[in-house]
């Protein structure tokens, strides 16, 4: 018996809201520090101000809160699985959603696991998301990055730290993008980036990462088109993972002279400067980031997207890396947080360098005793303290 022609209806990004930490350390500091000329930062690499996390603050306190954000706004109903995307894993065997579920109050009823592949892993559970809700379009997924881009001081990676999380609510008929098919994959067995589990600090090759990046992103690209992908031109504009902007322009020339262009370094960063405009406030947030670029494009493009294919360019050290486009949706200007994104950034509290010092070198016993944080955030959720070789989060008033 011949089953009758299913009609897949659009999926996509029907929420999108961020959370970074309470404390930021603008790069002049950090220029001041060592002796370095603030133009290799503000115009080598794109960078401005990190986000620095507080010593009550981690992956799981940033997640929770942009998800009860999205659940404040949309409920619960529907949501049967909860994907949490991090380099940053707090634990080797239990997924920080699950503390996530506990602290927004989700039903019993939601699935809930980790995924990590460096920075690409949120674009895995997005597409995941995709397919579950193909399956059953009743379902809603949420996918929810969160991540510390920590590098040990004095290092050439110190300038490319910082934080964020971005939570998702996935669905059908969504109200902000609709997920295209195809996708260009391409992975290749690299040690640009990565992290041993006894470190607290990623171990890079930076020049070497930049060439894994482009050559892991021309791949994606490649088999995009290979697909049946749009061309270049197709796109209004293009959301790069951003360890630091300047890279999302590297990579987007070199999509451009694959597909036979040449553009000025001006015409690039034109191109970009909508998708560039958190991440010079946040610094890296590892596989939050590509998201948070995507946030930073729809809050700040002057313009009506409506209708528009938006590109979306995922890369994960190691590597890994994925291309997409999305198409944005009627209505999308009236579900956007803009005012809630720029409070939140505006509001962190700026360190000094001898306060960021003390923060980045501040370690967690490891022996099981009784440990309290000390209470800094004014974010609305906090890491609380270890016991029993236990984390332990609670609710601020924040
Ligand atoms: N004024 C203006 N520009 C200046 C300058 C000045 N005074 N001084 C230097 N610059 C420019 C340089 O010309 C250079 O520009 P180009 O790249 O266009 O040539 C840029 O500033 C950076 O200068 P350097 O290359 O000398 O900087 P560096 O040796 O300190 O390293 C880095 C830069 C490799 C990005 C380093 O910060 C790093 O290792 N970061 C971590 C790794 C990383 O982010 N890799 C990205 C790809 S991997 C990935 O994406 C996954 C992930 O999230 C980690």
């Amino acid at each position: 018996m011949s089953q009758p022609e299913s009609v897949v209806p659009l999926i996509g990004i029907h929420d999108l809201a961020l959370a970074t930490s309470h404390y930021a350390l603008p790069l002049t500091s950090l220029a001041d520090h060592h002796g370095i000329d603030p133009a290799k930062f503000s115009h080598g690499i794109g960078q401005d101000v990190m986000s620095v996390l507080g010593p009550d603050e981690d992956i799981v306190t940033m997640a929770a809160e942009a998800t009860g954000r999205i659940l404040e706004r949309n409920g619960t109903e529907g949501i049967r699985t909860l994907l949490f995307a991090t380099e940053s894993g707090i634990d080797q065997s239990k997924s920080a959603g699950v503390y996530v579920h506990q602290l927004v109050g989700l039903p019993q009823q939601v699935r809930v696991v980790e995924l990590k592949q460096a920075c690409y892993s949120a674009t895995a559970a997005l597409q995941f998301a995709v397919g579950l809700i193909a399956r059953d379009p009743s379902q809603k997924v949420l996918v929810v990055a969160s991540d510390v881009a920590r590098y040990d001081l004095g290092s050439s990676g110190e300038s490319t730290q910082g934080a964020a999380a971005a939570a998702m609510l996935v669905q059908a008929d969504p109200a902000l993008l609709a997920v295209e098919n195809p996708a260009g994959v391409f992975t290749e067995d690299v040690m640009d980036f990565w992290r041993p589990n006894y470190r607290t600090t990623a171990l890079v090759d930076g020049k070497g990462s930049i060439r894994a990046y482009l050559n892991a992103i021309g791949g994606a690209w490649e088999d995009y088109r290979a697909q049946g992908g749009a061309e270049l031109s197709d796109f209004a504009s293009i959301c790069y993972h951003q360890p630091f902007t300047k890279m999302a322009a590297k990579a987007h020339r070199h999509l451009a002279v694959l597909s036979g262009g040449n553009p000025t370094p001006d015409e690039v960063a034109a191109y970009l400067a909508d998708t560039m405009s958190y991440n010079r406030l946040i610094g890296n947030s590892y596989t939050a980031s590509v998201y948070v670029a995507l946030a930073s494009l729809l809050d700040h493009h002057d313009g009506d997207l409506t209708g528009a294919r938006v590109g979306l360019a995922s890369y994960g050290s190691g590597s890994v890396a994925e291309f997409f486009g999305g198409i944005v949706q009627p209505g999308y200007r009236a579900r956007l947080r803009a005012e809630e994104h720029a409070a939140m950034i505006e509001s962190r509290v700026t360190l000094d360098h001898t306060a960021y010092e003390v923060l980045h070198k501040t370690t967690l016993p490891e022996d099981g005793r009784e440990y309290l944080t000390a209470r800094e955030t004014a974010r609305p959720f906090r890491f609380a303290g270890l016991g029993d070789h236990q984390r332990r989060y609670e609710r601020t008033l924040g």
